[in-house]
């Protein structure tokens, strides 16, 4: 396990992933298709399809019919562990005796109070995945630092490496964590990308110690979505589901808290075509773009392309609300906005993920002008737009913003 100093990622960062970017994929121009990705989609079989197989199960078949991705069995061991862990966390959060109640006192590296329970799922997350054996590079909301950081900042954050192994990870912790104090839905969102395993990075080598190549193996966690392998996020609600897309379809378990094991309860989520929700922070409205207005002012009115009148659902908590959106169908979207000109949800371990789950889900996923899955990172905590969804809702957007 060796430690890197953002300021030595960053430097490199932006010039090492041009060889992540597939040649044929479109990086500026709006795509509306859903099936140009990097990496081959997994064949399942009938037990893949079967409601009531554990996570286990599936995944031990998913690994039998493609040996080729069959260490990803054991990071998903990973992710299932931590999922569990914080289902009892964010549960037991809120008793009087609870040490995860309230603030920690520190701010992350965007500016954000960070929670007792931000920073401990964090800590759940990195050691269930660092220990499977199979991480090569890790980078999560509450652990690094942007690319304009004040050097004398920089040690504070790292990204932790276990070097020479498949994968990259990349996560946001616990999505919507300032919603937990009053028993509102949070999330956990994870993507993961092949690392380069031709990377060799030193067991000494520390902070800006490390070599232009050391440094440029670490950067990649700044991939565009096509090059995802995989996606998942967990939501800590009513129940804990465990949603997650393999490149072969969005496939959704729930935890059997008597068993403690996660059974598949959704196989092959569809979102609906067409739809009468959107869910937006609507208080923003006034600060949008023009065609999102327009197209927005539509739905409220029943005068947009569908005709329907839309209904309006917002929790504030990204994870909660894509997945009402994946089973019951409409729009989600934290938009750009005069204030937040690139919107405010994160492209790598936010946008990135979802999108591929909307899109294996039949769903679309827009900045408005660009797929949200082939837009190449630069920074680790870079912001972007979103608006995704039920795919005739969501073209309604893109065109809008196309007559432009
Ligand atoms: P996080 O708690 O990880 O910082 O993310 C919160 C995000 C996301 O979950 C949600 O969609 C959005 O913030 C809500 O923002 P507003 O309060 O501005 O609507
Ligand atoms: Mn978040
Ligand atoms: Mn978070």
């Amino acid at each position: 396990m060796k430690i890197l100093s953002i300021a030595t990622f960053a430097l490199y960062a932006a010039s090492s992933v041009s060889a992540f970017t597939p040649a044929n994929i479109k990086t500026s121009t709006p795509s509306t298709t859903t099936q140009l990705y990097k990496t081959k989609a997994p064949v399942f079989d009938e037990v893949c399809d079967t409601t009531g197989v554990t996570l286990k199960r599936f995944m031990s078949e998913v690994a039998m019919l493609n040996p080729e991705i069959s260490e990803l069995t054991t990071l998903f061991g990973g992710i299932e562990t931590a999922c569990k862990a914080l289902t009892n966390l964010v549960k037991r959060s809120q008793l009087p005796s609870s040490e995860t109640l309230g603030y920690q006192g520190e701010v992350n590296v965007q500016g954000e109070d960070q929670k007792k329970l931000d920073v401990i799922s964090n800590d759940v997350l990195k050691r269930a995945l660092r220990f499977t054996g199979k991480l090569g590079v890790l980078a999560s909301e509450e652990e690094d630092t942007p690319v304009d950081i004040m050097p004398e900042n920089a040690k504070k954050s790292e990204i932790v490496i276990d070097e020479g192994e498949r994968y990259v990870a990349v996560f946001d912790p616990l999505d919507g964590s300032s919603n937990v104090d009053a028993g509102i839905p949070t999330g956990t969102i994870i993507g993961i990308y092949e690392h380069d395993e031709n990377c060799v990075v030193d067991e000494n080598c520390i902070g800006d110690e490390c070599t232009e190549q050391e440094a440029q193996c670490l950067a990649n966690t700044l991939q565009p979505g096509t090059n995802l392998v995989a996606a998942a996020y967990c939501l800590y609600s009513s129940s804990t589901f465990l949603v997650l897309t393999l490149g072969s379809g969005t496939y959704g378990f729930t935890l059997d808290e008597n068993i403690g094991e996660f059974v598949l309860s959704h196989p092959k989520i569809q979102i609906p075509e067409t739809s009468k929700i959107m869910s937006f922070n609507e208080a923003n409205t006034h600060l949008w773009d023009a065609p999102l207005q327009e197209v927005v002012t539509g739905w409220k009115t029943g005068t947009g392309k569908s005709g329907e009148t839309f209904s309006s659902r917002y929790i504030g908590s990204m994870v909660g609300d894509v997945h009402r959106t994946l089973l019951y169908g409409g729009v989600f979207g934290y938009p750009a906005d005069t204030k937040n000109t690139s919107g405010k949800l994160r492209l790598l371990y936010e946008g990135a993920p979802m999108s591929f789950i909307m899109e294996q889900a039949g769903g679309l996923s827009t900045t408005g002008t660009a797929r949200v899955m082939e837009i190449q990172p630069e920074i680790v905590h870079q912001r972007v737009p979103i608006v995704m969804g039920s795919k005739n809702d969501v073209q309604e957007v893109i065109d809008a913003y196309a007559a432009v």
